[in-house]
């Protein structure tokens, strides 16, 4: 891929370019927290976007989209917002530099990616991640890693209408090599978990079902969640407990009510799970998968009947945990499966998957890879 995005640019543009690359993310536990000032447990993976740049002395900036066979042509100012949807990302990290006073000029570029898209690992933000990065390093920005994600966050907000957390880009950006990180969403700090279970494997299974979290009832949570926090008179639900959320059980509405009983038993299980990964616990882990996702399904509602299939069939197979990953509404299963069960737990998830919906999920194996960085 790295290749074909390079000749690609020779092709269209001649002469040399730099290279730079971003992942997609996987996330064990902490979902639908980032925006709620809570903890997530996310890592870069071994699916990325790849661009090759060059800054082109103009106020223009042409990129071509290998994937779409496109090429998207904009200025820097705020009127000449693209047509093309993909191009958003883009020109919306170029409007977040700028408005930051960061002095940025016109680029050629050309990229392509193997994250898969709508399935849950973030390629939209390994977008952003990607465009920060090179513009940062090419026009010599000196901006810090916290603000590079913090532009691909405000470019979801600002240019593509989600009003998503920080955690994507996070871990598109600070990712290391075999490294999970705890992420605290209030204070920013931030903790690596060297993570390589033993006898255990990771794997996504992706429903097919895409999730496009743009229109989709994503914000609907995060106002949800606002407003619980608004009658608790806090910044955030982290922090709340159990017992104030009852105490106002009366004055929310039930669906709010069920969003943030979610939420705050959420804050609980990433912290579980923290400590079970210092003990070695990889059965508690799990457990703490499977309530996750049942959280997510019946009381934040953002699962699907594809996605609580998979869920069950693996509960069923034996596979120590599974659940939902990231935003929701479609996309793929995590799962933390026992060596020993994998190639059968594969099998039958595919097989009894089929049979039901008429398609087969796909695999992806993960690793867990560095970060956004000049290649
Ligand atoms: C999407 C958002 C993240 C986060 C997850 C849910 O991936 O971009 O900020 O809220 O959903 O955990």
């Amino acid at each position: 891929m790295r290749e074909k995005v390079y000749n690609k640019f020779v092709e269209l543009f001649s002469g040399e370019a730099t290279m730079f690359a971003a992942p997609g993310r996987i996330n064990l536990i902490g979902e639908h927290t980032d925006y709620n000032g809570g903890f997530v447990f996310p890592g870069a993976i071994d699916k990325e976007m790849v661009a090759a740049i060059r800054l082109n002395g103009t106020d223009k900036v042409r990129v071509y989209a290998l994937d779409m066979n496109q090429e998207s042509i904009f200025g820097l100012e705020e009127e000449d917002k693209p047509a093309e949807t993909w191009a958003h990302y883009i020109f919306g990290v170029c409007r977040e530099i700028i408005k930051r006073g960061g002095k940025i000029g016109g680029f050629d570029a050309t990229f392509a990616g193997n994250v898969p898209l709508g399935a849950g690992m973030s390629s939209s933000a390994a977008l952003e991640s990607l465009f920060a990065t090179a513009l940062n390093d090419l026009f010599n920005l000196g901006i810090d890693k916290f603000e590079l994600a913090r532009i691909g966050q405000a470019t979801e907000h600002n240019y593509c209408g989600v009003k998503c957390g920080i955690m994507d880009q996070f871990a598109s950006i600070f990712g290391k090599e075999g490294c999970l990180m705890r992420l605290d969403c209030r204070s920013m700090e931030f903790e690596y978990f060297p993570f390589s279970p033993k006898g255990y494997k990771l794997l996504l299974l992706d429903s097919k079902v895409k999730h496009a979290l743009v229109g989709s009832p994503y914000n609907d949570r995060r106002e949800s969640c606002e407003r619980v926090a608004a009658k608790l008179g806090r910044e955030f639900l982290r922090g709340a407990s159990m017992q104030s959320l009852e105490d106002i059980k009366g004055e929310i509405s039930e669906e709010d009510y069920k969003r943030a009983y979610y939420v705050i038993g959420e804050e609980a299980r990433v912290l579980s799970v923290c400590d079970a990964l210092q003990k070695g616990d990889y059965e508690q882990v799990g457990r703490d998968m499977y309530a996750t996702h049942w959280g997510l399904s019946k009381d934040y509602e953002v699962s699907c009947e594809e996605l609580d299939f998979l869920v069950n069939v693996a509960q069923e197979a034996g596979v120590t945990g599974s659940r939902l990953m990231g935003g929701g509404f479609g996309g793929c299963t995590i799962n933390l499966v026992k060596e020993e069960l994998y190639d059968h737990f594969i099998g039958t998830a595919l097989s009894r998957f089929k049979d039901q919906f008429g398609h087969e999920p796909k695999v992806y194996d993960v690793v867990i890879s560095p970060g956004a960085r000049r290649l």
